[in-house]
């Protein structure tokens, strides 16, 4: 199996917003307790942050991250979880049937993120509250002084604004199973009339409407119509859920997983510049793909609720293996080939919670197979995203007669000189002869290649075994001027970094 991939240095897409190697924490299982924050553990800093989670954390090389939820999010008072820990209330969060202390909160999540290295994303609680709820906790983060809330936020000891600059205008909120979840109208008046305050004052703030919960919801393209517009003026993003199911063991189709999100994202941004040629308008609204992830074993019943209301109780634990990390993988790759709509998206979730990170309380922290390929995406994938003509063998799944073997993505950074070339061979046996030709970069070196693969598509790392999948050095990757020559294994996510 032979494949070609061509680009040219004058021919790129956009630049990549790194903002698309972004994660979620949300108050759900133990993501938070447990996961991120567990004072008593011996890893705990001084904040009760587990320093094992901070270290993978940073080794996942995440940008951004979303808090509070989720599902969470649309029962949640922000004013719960800020002030001394002793005074916070202790309530019942109704969207995971657990009892929430509130010894993690906003202030909690900035230290966090700043200890982590990446940029914090709010969402606002548009399920059982609204924009006066908005407008404070913006007022009490943002702020820098002199005000009721902004007195309030130094008075617990935070002297300086959190400058969030990203907000999501509620969560999910066509989804029946949300809290005060609504129909498009009510919900696109509601985000207008939010955005509208949160941006009185505040013009650089990024807001985003919540776009459908997944692809197949009944409501879908009509939710995106009716909500932007009424929303267009006001916001700068529409979100998008999508999470990966292989219901039927069946890696083929799972595969086209990575399809049916270019599809997905190609028609959001349809809808948007539908309501942009309305309007006569050059603005285009950008697409945030703020959960996504593999999410299909851990699901249902027991994985989405414990009863007696427990404190962090295990749910949706998924453990990943091959098969997702090739998934994973995939969706990176479109991710970085739609760079010029797709600004941020958020891995759901980070630690334990369908999480690249596990831990286990009082134990280790270990990672999981999708951990690799988003954490070598996010390291190597800098710069420039380029145009490339990609000639490769095709094959029948799921919806698709021919979908290409060959999925992949070329990155050039300016700055460092380095091309990057992500690959995906989604042959089941063959192993793939890629040429890659980086036409105008100049004679190159190799300076660093990584290939995912195992013959077990079912190999999962767990506390015992944490290393059974892992990346490996390419053994077969060449260059002679300006080509990459290499052999991809049946099944393997590679990337190839020259200079
Ligand atoms: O990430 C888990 C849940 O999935 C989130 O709370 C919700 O937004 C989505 O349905």
């Amino acid at each position: 199996l032979k494949s070609r991939l061509i680009v040219d240095r004058d021919f790129v897409l956009a630049p990549l917003d790194r903002r698309i190697f972004g994660v979620f924490v949300e108050h759900m299982g133990r993501c938070v307790y447990s996961g991120v924050y567990e004072p008593d553990h011996r890893e705990a800093d001084e904040k009760g942050f587990r320093r094992d989670v901070l270290a993978l954390t940073r080794e996942l090389g995440p940008t951004i991250g979303r808090y509070p939820g989720g599902n969470f999010l649309s029962g949640y008072n922000w004013e719960d979880g800020v002030g001394p820990k002793d005074r916070r209330p202790v309530r019942r969060d109704l969207a995971w049937g657990a009892t929430e202390t509130n010894q993690f909160g906003t202030n909690e999540f900035i230290d966090w993120c700043r200890v982590a290295g990446l940029e914090p994303m709010f969402a606002v609680n548009l399920g059982t509250r609204g924009p006066d709820e908005a407008r404070n906790f913006l007022e009490y983060c943002n702020h820098p002084r002199g005000t009721y809330w902004s007195e309030l936020r130094r008075s617990h000891g935070y002297e300086e604004p959190h400058d969030v600059k990203f907000w999501c205008l509620g969560n999910e909120m066509d989804g029946p199973w949300q809290i005060c979840a609504k129909t498009a109208r009510e919900y696109g008046r509601i985000a207008q009339e939010t955005a509208k305050v949160m941006r009185l004052g505040c013009d650089s703030l990024q807001l985003a409407v919540c776009g459908s919960s997944y692809r197949d919801m009944p409501t879908y393209r009509a939710w995106e119509y009716e909500v932007l517009d009424l929303c267009f003026e006001h916001v700068d993003f529409i979100s998008l859920h999508q999470y990966f199911r292989n219901d039927e063991n069946d890696i083929e189709k799972f595969l086209t997983a990575i399809d049916d999100l270019d599809c997905f994202i190609t028609e959001v941004a349809a809808i948007a510049d539908a309501i942009a040629a309305k309007r006569r308008s050059p603005k285009r609204i950008m697409l945030s793909l703020d959960e996504w992830n593999v999410w299909y074993k851990a699901h249902g019943g027991k994985h989405l609720r414990k009863p007696g209301w427990p404190l962090a109780p295990r749910l949706l634990e998924e453990v990943y293996n091959v098969e997702d990390a090739l998934v994973v993988g995939g969706a990176l790759i479109t991710l970085m080939n739609n760079a010029d709509r797709v600004k941020v998206a958020c891995l759901a979730q980070l630690v334990n919670v369908i999480g690249p990170i596990m831990t286990e309380p009082g134990g280790p922290a270990w990672r999981q197979t999708i951990f690799h390929p988003f954490a070598l995406s996010s390291r190597f994938a800098r710069g420039e995203v380029m145009r490339a003509k990609i000639e490769t063998g095709r094959f029948a799944a799921g919806k698709y007669d021919a979908a290409p073997l060959l999925v992949s993505s070329v990155l050039h950074d300016p700055e460092s000189g380095r091309v990057a070339v992500f690959a995906l061979n989604r042959s089941l046996d063959a192993e793939m002869a890629l040429k890659a030709e980086l036409r105008g970069f100049g004679p190159r070196r190799l300076e660093e290649a990584f290939e995912l693969h195992h013959d077990d598509l079912k190999a999962a790392n767990t506390r015992e075994a944490p290393n059974t999948v892992a990346p490996k050095p390419h053994q077969s990757a060449t260059i002679d001027g300006e080509i990459l020559s290499a052999r991809l294994k049946p099944l393997s996510w590679n990337v190839f970094v020259t200079r």
